[in-house]
């Protein structure tokens, strides 16, 4: 079995290394991968010259997918299970911090992690696999609260309708597999056009994002590299899609000096001492060749930033532009990027 790819043959592609390693480089020092998955970019930091890499992932599979491999690089990769919420507990005075968001293709073509909704599995998708499945989510959440997830977090706009199906259906019996829901989403919306994405996609990236928390994560993930990256320190974050990619956008914007205000209502931010200098102005995705190689890539986007020597503060998740579960009038979908 080739590293990286697991035994239900599903390789996982690292996204965007060429261009990740030609924004950091000259790499050395001490690395933190928060993202660690299949390894692809902790090895590629590895062989480019980190000193040692700190690999974190949630997902204890990744740790034993890698047992293959990872003695090659004896104390130089250090595998820390772990959230990246958390990465400055793991490592400090860090060169780097590189995060690179979402679910691997592992987790994701596994069926019996119930993160897709062309196989059927059982509704799990934790990627941790631990605490409140997607299942516990979808029988137990009121249908306001289950609204409000499609729409904040999977920008559906038939969330009113999916969440009453959903709680007409689970009165029934309880929705516990991935294509029962599928199912009960595809019977909201109208039948798929050619060229369109499967009517389940929102809802199900959107019960994901909730059972990881991933927006927390994100924002919490943000403010320890900050406090954990050494003066000179860089990070870099690989978005997938475009609430992740301006949540990261406005953070650098904002530790950056350049933050201004997140709408005319909020308070001007302080932008005294930057913390951060932004190497990447405009995100940067594919190009052609890997967009061919890998199409998965296509919604890729990477932003790096370099640690100023400014004491680390706090950020306002409002102000960086994370979804928050409020009523559904007034919010905004994914802004254009930049
Ligand atoms: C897109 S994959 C990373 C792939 C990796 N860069 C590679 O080249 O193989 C994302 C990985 O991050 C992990 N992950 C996602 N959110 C996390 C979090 N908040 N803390 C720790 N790991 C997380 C997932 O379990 C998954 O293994």
């Amino acid at each position: 079995m080739a590293a990286g790819q697991d035994a239900a043959g599903s390789p996982h592609i690292p996204v965007l290394l060429r261009p990740l390693l030609a924004a950091v480089a000259p790499v050395s020092g001490i690395w933190l991968d928060g993202t660690f998955g299949a390894g692809g970019y902790t090895r590629a930091l590895l062989e480019a010259g980190a000193e040692r890499v700190i690999a974190v992932d949630r997902d204890p599979l990744a740790f034993e997918m890698a047992a293959e491999w990872a003695g090659a690089y004896g104390d130089r990769l250090v595998m820390q299970p772990g959230v990246f919420s958390r990465l400055d507990q793991y490592g400090s005075d860090l060169d780097g911090v590189v995060l690179d968001l979402g679910v691997s293709s592992m987790q994701l073509d596994r069926a019996e992690r119930g993160f897709s909704f062309i196989k059927d599995g059982p509704l799990d998708m934790r990627m941790s696999q631990d605490g409140p499945s997607a299942a516990d989510l979808v029988n137990t959440e009121d249908e306001a609260r289950l609204a409000a997830i499609l729409f904040h977090y999977g920008e559906e706009r038939a969330s009113r309708r999916i969440a009453k199906a959903i709680v007409r259906e689970r009165a029934q019996a309880p929705i516990t597999t991935t294509l029962q829901l599928a199912a009960i989403i595809e019977g909201c919306l109208p039948r798929k056009k050619p060229g369109q994405s499967h009517p389940a996609t929102r809802s199900f990236q959107a019960l994901r994002i909730a059972v990881n928390a991933e927006y927390e994560e994100l924002f919490e993930g943000l403010m320890a590299a900050e406090r954990a990256l050494k003066p000179g320190g860089q990070l870099a974050v690989v978005s997938f899609h475009s609430v992740e990619d301006r949540m990261v956008k406005r953070f650098l914007q904002e530790r950056s000096g350049g933050g201004g205000r997140a709408n005319r209502y909020a308070p001007e931010i302080e932008t005294a001492a930057p913390q951060f200098t932004v190497k990447t102005r405009k995100s940067i995705g594919p190009d052609d060749r890997e967009l061919e190689e890998n199409p998965r890539s296509r919604s890729a986007r990477l932003r790096v930033a370099v640690r100023t020597d400014a004491p680390a503060g706090t950020a306002d998740a409002r102000s960086i532009g994370m979804p928050m579960l409020g009523p559904q009038s007034g919010a905004k979908s994914g802004e254009k990027r930049k």
